[in-house]
């Protein structure tokens, strides 16, 4: 087996729950950390999450590996990552695939692929570097897009696939995203689903996104709509039981709406797993 049991249903941590999570322990199967908050060593918001971390598994989630940029990958950064899972002992470690900035710019922004040879070669062997020096595999994850390349020779969901089977890595499906791009660049969401190498998926992302009629854009500040929970579904169905979460990073509500909405994706899982049976 490529891929960890299940931990079951996680949610992104986020500052404004620290306190409810630490005194109720809200019945949340694991969190997700944001890598980046927590780089510095020492004190309070690692002292925080070394408090969950009592408490509940935690996996390790960062936007700036920038592993499919062509500037020369950070080795302070991975470093810094590094010491933080020693510290922090996280189920796994996660980015995106993506590129963040060149020439020493970082965009702050989670940016498309061409989808070439040239640039799965790239990726290909950073991932791999990566891999080498924190000592594991890592999760990639597919972004939301808004614009393509026309130098494009691949779709997405191949471009996906052969990554993480060259590289030997694992993958987090992002069903939201993949839902965002299908609507934008007009494809059937199921092409992209069924196309991912199934012993490779150790972790989905749900969340919401803003519709603007015929475009949409992944803002994380909404529950999870109807088509992404009908995407879902597809997923659990393909995947089985995988480790799923759900990402707000605006508009955050309080905690125990976040695990209602948790408890409808437990429903929706069990309910796609029981008619499959
Ligand atoms: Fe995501």
């Amino acid at each position: 087996m490529l891929t960890r049991p299940s931990l079951g249903f996680g949610l992104g941590l986020r500052v404004d729950h620290y306190e409810a999570i630490l005194a109720d322990r809200p019945p949340v199967d694991w969190f997700e950390a944001l890598t980046e908050n927590y780089l510095v060593p020492g004190g309070k918001p690692l002292h925080n999450l070394m408090r969950v971390r009592e408490h509940y598994p935690l996996v390790m989630h960062g936007v700036s590996m920038s592993i499919g940029s062509t500037a020369p990958l950070d080795r302070d950064y991975l470093a810094q990552v590094k010491a933080l899972a020693a510290r922090v002992e996280p189920e796994w470690i996660s980015d995106h695939l993506c590129w963040t900035g060149i020439a020493g710019k970082n965009m702050h922004d989670l940016l498309p692929l061409p989808y070439t040879e040239e640039a799965l070669a790239n990726v290909v062997e950073r991932i791999r570097t990566v891999q080498d020096i924190l000592g594991r595999r890592i999760l990639m994850e597919n972004v939301s897009s808004y614009v393509t390349f026309r130098d494009s020779q691949l779709t997405e969901w191949e471009f996906l696939r052969e990554v993480a089977e060259r590289a030997d890595c694992l993958i987090l499906l992002d069903v939201n995203n993949i839902y965002v791009s299908a609507v934008n660049h007009e494809f059937a969401a199921l092409d992209y689903l069924n196309a991912i190498p199934a012993e490779r998926v150790q972790q989905i992302h749900l969340a919401g996104h803003e519709s603007h009629g015929d475009y949409l854009i992944d803002t994380h500040d909404h529950p999870v709509p109807d088509p992404v929970w009908e995407l879902y579904a597809a997923a659990v169905r393909r995947f089985g039981t995988v480790s799923t979460m759900i990402e707000r990073d605006a508009n955050i509500p309080p905690l125990e709406e976040l695990c209602e909405e948790l408890a409808a994706a437990r429903a929706v899982a069990e309910r796609t797993l029981a008619r499959a049976a």
